[in-house]
């Protein structure tokens, strides 16, 4: 047995072969190998020699091959946890800000199950992605388990049953889990034989109506999954096989992914029910605001993004109650002014109206809200300044206010914004100078955002205090000067090898920052991975003067534009110690001098242009620059000669032909980074699958349509054994 990193995806985890000595433990009760890179190996059978072994533990460890018979020996085992499925963060290694999540199973599978019947004491069985395809007696098998307490069998081919076996008893179950089973059309009666369930999820199969008649007699049952099934058509259907002491119960109830067609109800309809929470994004809801709501005095969640709304967002506000915390209405159509009356939300802690058609001003008031950490009202038509006011902005974290119609100076009463994380002004018409007290005050800023606005003025040397920045885009104003030598000091983005975290705002309701950054000439939107973006845009400024060398020091910077400004001077030497620097843009500018060859030893640099200026001399080749062969970055610099420019410089000799096309491996790998790159899109943390949902809380009954997209992970799980085969040719 060894420890070691052997695959690219590991950290040190345990691997080889495991030693038989291993079983002079005579007295072993507990083994837990859970999580380690056995790499296929097949689990060993003297496992099954551990006489008083009660734990046993190989979830995502790695075995492969078929799980021996043996282990029916261990009959004191109480809990026997083979879970296949591994789920992983991949850094997409090339490019250290994409980061995926990948699937990661090895082939274990069982020919039969017969040898179940020796674990007499076992409570606890998870065998969750192993395949039990050929296992056509897997329920015989079950059934001979006396005291079986969980049963967990996700996703693992199980071979389909018949509707009605007479004699399964299965009655001391109280959590089943058959999940992602293709199985169907019907329930088998077995069950729902059990009225000491607690938890059935049966998500992810091919079942229809009828339920079972004993449904209705489940008084224990808390935990329904039903999601991604046939049970579609109205939902009044649903609801009648509903009844019996079932209701008394049940919390979480999931029907997403059936095609239920999600309910029509007057306007006058009375809710039977009081919710907390009430979610619905992305579902055609609109275009009025759901009057029925005015009925739901606890509702302290809503979120009702992209719900083709278009009432004037005065009216919504006639219909909420007063004690709302979170409140999420972006991506629809609503119109008119913030009224007022949002002020008597006093709890608030986290506001989106973006993308909606929102005009007039920000009121005053919300300014004043003591709790509100989040306020997004990116891209609608506001327009008026951020007000001076006497509050003290304490809580919020994260202000988003770009592409609107903003205007005037920022009021010095935001220097008491000192949580705040995220500062994105862009594409407004901000003025005046950039405040120095930014720099000096706001100390937790990482992302701060005031593109396209018409800030004039010299670039405050104080923002270098700002040691937590990794986003500074302060492109397309009206800045003039120098850049200030002090940029060589932001620490944040000195460090290289950044790790990924999340970065929440809205504290306790918990909300995945996001924020849009120019990116290779896009602009793209990070999400969960905005923790590992480094990046500086001072572009299309008035910008004088030489690059500071300072900005060398800035070794985990991924991408430098400078374009369009007067910068002169040259390209620092030290430019290469920028290892990480991916996309380099410092055309249209009057830099002079040789393009210095340490470019080529930045292995990241796959974007680069020095078009428009006035670099002279050869361009430098090998290495990296050999694999940017456009032309066009180059441009613009009369005095500069030799490929890829068609002009040979002084004393070189025609060669024919001499384009060489890289191809095979690398070509291969840029196509799989690019289908690794998820951005994820800003999100409820919990479920950045959940795109259409309702979730209904009341103290006993919670009703839930959640929807989820699985193939993203088959589609990733194919990539990602491809990329791993290659690695592993590569090494062998
Ligand atoms: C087995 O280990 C995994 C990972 O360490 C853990 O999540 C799981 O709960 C364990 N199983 C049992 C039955 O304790
Ligand atoms: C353990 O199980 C195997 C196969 O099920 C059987 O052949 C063997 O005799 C058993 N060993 C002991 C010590 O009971
Ligand atoms: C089911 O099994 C339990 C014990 O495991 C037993 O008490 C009960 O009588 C059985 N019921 C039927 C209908 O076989
Ligand atoms: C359901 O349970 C009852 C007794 O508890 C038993 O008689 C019946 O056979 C069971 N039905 C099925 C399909 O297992
Ligand atoms: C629900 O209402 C819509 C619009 O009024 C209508 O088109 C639809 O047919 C109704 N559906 C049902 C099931 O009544
Ligand atoms: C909005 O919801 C619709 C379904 O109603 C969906 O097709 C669309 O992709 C969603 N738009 C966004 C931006 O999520
Ligand atoms: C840019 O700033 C200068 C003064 O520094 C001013 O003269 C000029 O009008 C400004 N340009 C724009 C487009 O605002
Ligand atoms: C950079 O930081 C160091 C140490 O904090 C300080 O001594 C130095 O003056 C700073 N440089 C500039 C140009 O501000
Ligand atoms: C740099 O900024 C300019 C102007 O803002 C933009 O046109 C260009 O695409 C940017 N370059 C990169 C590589 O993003
Ligand atoms: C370009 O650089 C050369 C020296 O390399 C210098 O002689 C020339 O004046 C510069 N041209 C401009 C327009 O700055
Ligand atoms: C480099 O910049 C020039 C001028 O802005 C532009 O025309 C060209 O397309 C750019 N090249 C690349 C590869 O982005």
């Amino acid at each position: 047995m060894q420890f070691s990193s052997s695959t690219p995806f590991e950290a040190a985890c345990i691997s080889g072969e495991i030693n038989p000595s291993l079983l002079e433990l005579k007295y072993l009760k507990h083994l837990d190998l859970s999580i380690n890179c056995f790499e296929g190996k097949v689990i060993p059978k003297f496992i099954g020699s551990f006489k008083n072994l009660r734990y046993l533990n190989l979830s995502a460890s790695g075995f492969g091959g078929r799980v021996p018979h043996e282990l029916g020996n261990l009959s004191t085992l109480g809990y026997l946890d083979l879970n296949n499925y591994r789920e992983i963060w991949v850094n997409t290694s090339d490019d250290i800000s994409h980061y995926s999540i990948v699937v990661l199973t090895y082939d274990l599978h069982v020919d039969r199950l017969d040898w179940l019947s020796g674990l007499s004491s076992l409570q606890y069985l998870d065998m969750g992605s192993v395949n039990l395809s050929t296992a056509a007696d897997w329920l015989l098998s079950i059934k001979m388990l006396p005291s079986i307490l969980n049963l967990q069998l996700s996703y693992c081919q199980l071979p389909n049953i018949s509707t009605s076996r007479p004699h399964v008893n299965l009655t001391s179950l109280s959590t089943l889990d058959l999940s992602g089973n293709k199985l169907g059309p019907q329930i088998p009666t077995w069950v729902f034989n059990n009225s000491r369930l607690v938890s059935l999820d049966l998500h992810y199969n091919s079942f229809q109506y009828p339920f079972p008649a004993t449904l209705g007699n489940h008084c224990n049952l808390q935990t329904l999954n039903l999601q991604e099934n046939h049970f579609n058509g109205e939902i009044n259907r649903f609801k009648e096989s509903f009844k019996g002491c079932i209701m008394s119960n049940l919390e979480d109830l999931y029907l997403g992914g059936n095609g239920l067609s999600v309910f029509n109800v007057s306007s006058n309809w009375v809710p039977p029910f009081q919710l907390t929470y009430f979610i619905m994004d992305d579902c055609e809801l609109g275009p009025q605001f759901p009057p029925w709501l005015q009925t739901q005095k606890q509702l302290s969640y809503l979120s009702l993004s992209n719900a083709s709304m278009s009432n004037t967002i005065s009216s919504i506000f006639q219909i909420l109650p007063s004690n709302i915390t979170y409140l999420d209405l972006s991506s629809n159509r609503l119109k008119g002014s913030i009224p007022l009356s949002i002020c008597q939300m006093k709890d608030l802690m986290y506001l989106s109206f973006s993308n909606n058609q929102l005009t007039h001003e920000i009121p005053q008031c919300l300014w004043d809200l003591q709790y509100l950490e989040t306020m997004d009202l990116e891209h609608n038509f506001l327009s008026g300044g951020i007000l001076n006011s006497k509050s003290n902005f304490s809580q919020l974290t994260s202000l988003h206010l770009s592409k609107n119609k903003l205007s005037g100076e920022l009021p010095p009463s935001m220097k008491n914004c000192r949580m705040l994380i995220t500062l994105d002004l862009g594409e407004n018409k901000f003025s005046g100078s950039i405040p120095k007290w930014i720099g000096e005050n706001l100390t937790s800023l990482m992302f701060l955002i005031l593109r396209s606005n018409m800030f004039m003025g010299n670039i405050p040397p104080q923002l270098s205090l700002l040691s937590k920045l990794q986003v500074l885009d302060l492109s397309q104003n009206n800045l003039s000067g120098k850049i200030p030598e002090s940029f060589g000091n932001f620490s944040a983005m000195a460090i290289a090898n950044k790790t990924k975290e999340n970065i929440f705002s809205g504290g306790q309701v918990g909300y995945l920052e996001s924020i849009w950054v120019l990116w290779k000439g896009s602009l793209y939107e990070y999400s969960s991975t905005i923790s590992l973006v480094i990046n500086i845009n001072l572009s299309g400024n008035d910008l004088h003067g030489e690059i500071p060398k300072g900005i060398t020091h800035l070794f985990g910077l991924q991408s430098l534009n400078l374009s369009k400004n007067h910068l002169m001077g040259i390209i620092p030497e030290d430019i290469s110690d920028i290892r990480w620097l991916e996309s380099l843009d410092l055309s249209w500018n009057r830099l002079s001098g040789m393009i210095p060859h340490t470019l080529s030893y930045i292995t990241s640099l796959n974007h680069l242009n020095l078009s428009y200026n006035n670099f002279s001399g050869r361009i430098p080749s090998g290495r990296q620059l050999d694999t940017i062969k456009d032309s066009s970055i180059y441009t613009g610099n009369p005095l500069l000669c030799g490929p890829p420019l068609l002009k040979q410089c002084p004393g070189d000799e025609t060669h024919c032909g001499s384009q060489l096309v890289l191809g095979g491996e690398g070509a291969e790998d840029e196509l799989v980074i690019q289908l690794l790159f998820i951005s994820m899109a800003p999100g409820f943390v919990v479920g950045f699958w959940v795109v259409c949902g309702i979730l209904l809380f009341k103290r006993s009954w919670r009703l839930a349509y959640y929807h989820f997209f699985d193939d993203m992970g088959n589609r990733l799980y194919v990539v990602i054994a491809r990329k791993v085969a290659n690695f592993k040719k590569n090494e062998g």
